[in-house]
């Protein structure tokens, strides 16, 4: 997400990704403070990825762990608050990225269906070969000409959420 934040922001002019990183054990890095405001949260909920407060990328965190500058409870939720509070127009242009457990991006995805907004996530699977040759990581996919199943070594990580998690 961070790769993906930092090259939507360097070739897509005008675009402005904004991060929303959650995590149930200690964060793997130093929190901040951002001196960004983000529409729709909190000021209480103030705390940052540093590298992307360096690149001007706003970031907010989640977790149900208590930690303080952080949002108390689930990602979905936390933007679903930013969803909310940006403008019709806004919310239009839209897309949502998503990495992490499967059940938090199967949330994640309901969360799109929810605001009708295209998303992407990228699948973790147990993979034994990793080369397509096994068939140990499909996923059952919806294309258009019925259901299917994919592998996430080869056809994936990164599938578009509404065919996944229908
Ligand atoms: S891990 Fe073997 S096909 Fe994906």
């Amino acid at each position: 997400m961070i790769c993906l934040s930092e090259q939507i922001k360097e070739q897509h002019d005008g675009i402005n990704p904004t991060v929303f990183m959650g995590s149930e054990v200690p964060f793997p890095f130093e929190r901040e403070k951002s001196a960004m405001r983000v529409n729709g949260i909190a000021e209480a909920v103030s705390d940052c990825l540093p590298l992307l407060e360096e690149w001007s990328i706003p970031s907010r965190l989640a977790s149900l762990q208590g930690y303080s500058g952080v949002y108390q409870g689930y990602i979905t939720d936390l933007a679903r608050d930013w969803l909310n509070a940006l403008s019709e127009e806004e919310r239009q242009q839209v897309e949502i990225y998503s990495c992490g457990p499967t059940p938090m991006l199967k949330a994640v995805a309901a969360l799109a269906k929810e605001f009708d907004l295209p998303c992407q996530v990228s699948l973790e699977e147990y993979m034994a070969c990793a080369v397509g040759g096994c068939a140990g990581c499909v996923v059952k996919v919806t294309t258009d000409e019925g259901e299917a199943m994919k592998r996430v070594c080869v056809d994936g990580p990164v599938f578009d959420a509404h065919t996944v998690f229908a």
